[in-house]
């Protein structure tokens, strides 16, 4: 575990200290010893589950809390029965939020069978103002429920709910500080995302996350080589630097840092073999950028550059910042400039007001650029953004017309990309052993693409070549050479 904590050198008899992150520290100590007290009166020990929904910035935020969890003594579980349950909700689509409530029922029945269970509830959803006077109304068996911005405080929130009986609620409205230092515990040893900063200040109109992450907070690049450099000595060699927009990262410092620098410091880190980076807005992206991605081997194949629409004036409405031409002109410049690289997208149907030809705009831009994959959401009403009073909101059945129409297109164009690079050889960071055949391992490629193999699980965390010699739609079948 990065960043490992002498527990035992904190006096518990003191008064809590006042600084981050050693009131944290102090309060791990402390809630170790009430689950140290609650695993000798069950007579086995106290497990924690972590239900992560959402984007990567989520999935790091997990794995911070199950660092915390670790030291305090709680052990992992695969499954909602254990003794906390953790949901860290993802609120950018409605569905997201009602997939939760229905498991909060789950929860409860759960909770009846089991006199230590405790349920805590984390992430975008709780920053929503209406989500946490439901939970007080209709979900009173919940035991904690904490926000994005004071996720730092998980350590005194989790001491603070096993001394109480009631519900245990904090939620910040916004936040200046940036807590470093604290425990995370890795799903995978061998890679790791990197938060280089949070929120976001772009108010696209339909979305939810500036209100819920709150203004955008830069980190201090020293912080961020600083924990690449340890995680790199804990043997981790692909870091995933992380931001809702990483293409504004150091513009607010009080020494501005452009990206791309940012960028070329982490490819220098000894034992940092690979860099990935989520998510690029398209309005931001420098020609620095591209020059460096170009001219560093450790930069991986793969740019994600989300175009939302391909309609001009719908993006106008989505306030994105580029037009339909730029996009293409950007996407071109880009491919030019590094003619492997693997472009992907998320994209938005049925945008209030979207007509059929601004659909086909999108459809144009997916067929001219050729992404190696998109995720295609239909537009989902978010109550307190712009977009969810526009007027003409695109009828349901329009828009899962026009959804399906998208996804046999990029399909279509993704298994034609993917086949691009079929009988060549890649270079594959082996993850895990493949799920459904143990005989066959699975890795990434720099272009993030999925490869599958026969190979030895020994082989897990290390970079191999493979030869790509099938392409089965989004992903190859090899053999390593
Ligand atoms: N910061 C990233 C996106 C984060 S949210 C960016 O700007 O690209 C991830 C994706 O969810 C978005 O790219 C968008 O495609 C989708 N999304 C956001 N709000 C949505 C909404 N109201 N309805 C449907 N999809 C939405
Ligand atoms: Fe949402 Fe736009 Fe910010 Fe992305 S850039 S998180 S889509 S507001
Ligand atoms: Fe969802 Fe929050 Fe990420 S709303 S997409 S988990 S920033």
């Amino acid at each position: 575990m990065y960043n490992h904590i002498d527990l035992d050198a904190i006096h518990l008899e003191e008064t809590p200290p006042e600084q981050e992150p050693d009131r944290q520290r102090y309060f791990i100590a402390k809630a170790r010893k009430q689950v140290r007290a609650l695993s000798e009166s069950a007579g086995r020990p106290m497990t924690f589950h972590i239900e992560t929904y959402g984007c990567q910035m989520n999935a790091r935020d997990s794995e911070k809390l199950a660092g915390i969890l670790t030291m305090m003594g709680y052990v992992p579980h695969d499954g909602e029965d254990a003794d906390l349950a953790v949901y860290n909700t993802c609120t950018v689509r409605e569905n997201a939020n009602r997939k939760v409530y229905g498991h909060l029922g789950k929860l409860k029945r759960l909770k009846e069978k089991n006199p230590y269970m405790r349920i805590a509830l984390c992430g975008c959803m709780t920053q929503e103002p209406h989500v946490a006077d439901t939970l007080k109304k209709s979900y009173g068996f919940v035991d904690l429920v904490f926000g994005t911005h004071n996720i730092f405080r998980f350590a005194e929130l989790v001491f603070r709910m096993l001394e109480s009986d009631a519900m245990v609620t904090e939620i910040w409205e916004g936040t200046k500080q940036i807590v470093e230092n604290l425990p995370t515990q890795r799903k995978y040893p061998f890679k790791s995302g990197v938060n280089i900063m949070f929120g976001c200040n772009n108010f696209c109109s339909y979305c939810i996350v500036p209100y819920v992450r709150g203004r955008e907070r830069s980190r201090e690049p020293q912080a961020i080589l600083d924990e690449i450099r340890g995680l790199a000595e804990d043997g981790v060699v692909e870091v995933m630097l992380l931001g809702q927009n990483v293409n504004s990262y150091g513009k607010t410092l009080a020494q501005p840092v452009s990206f791309a620098r940012l960028l070329s410091k982490v490819a220098e880190i000894p034992g940092i073999r690979r860099v990935r980076f989520m998510t690029s807005h398209p309005k931001d992206l420098s020609d620095e950028l591209i020059e460096t991605m170009a001219s560093s081997k450790k930069i991986c194949r793969h740019l994600h550059l989300p175009v939302q629409s391909g309609s001009t004036r719908i993006l106008k409405e989505m306030n994105r910042g580029y037009t339909k031409e730029s996009y293409l002109a950007l996407a071109a410049k880009i491919k030019r400039a590094i003619p492997d690289i693997a472009l992907t997208t998320d994209i938005i149907v049925g945008f209030p007001g979207e007509t059929d030809e601004d659909f086909l705009h999108t459809l144009d831009v997916v067929e001219e650029v050729r992404y190696s994959s998109a995720f295609t959401f239909q537009y989902s009403k978010r109550s307190g953004t712009p977009a969810a009073v526009m007027e003409d909101q695109v009828p349901e059945d329009v828009v899962r017309e026009r959804f399906s129409r998208l996804l046999n297109t990029v399909q279509d164009l993704a298994k034609k990309e993917c086949a691009r690079w079929e009988g060549t050889i890649g270079q594959a960071l082996v993850e895990q052993v493949n799920v459904q055949d143990s005989s066959l391992l699975t890795g990434r490629l720099s272009n993030n693409l999925l490869v599958h193999f026969p190979g030895d699980p020994a082989l897990i965390g290390k970079i191999v070549d493979v030869r790509l010699a099938a392409c089965k739609g989004f992903y190859y079948m090899g053999e390593m050479i």
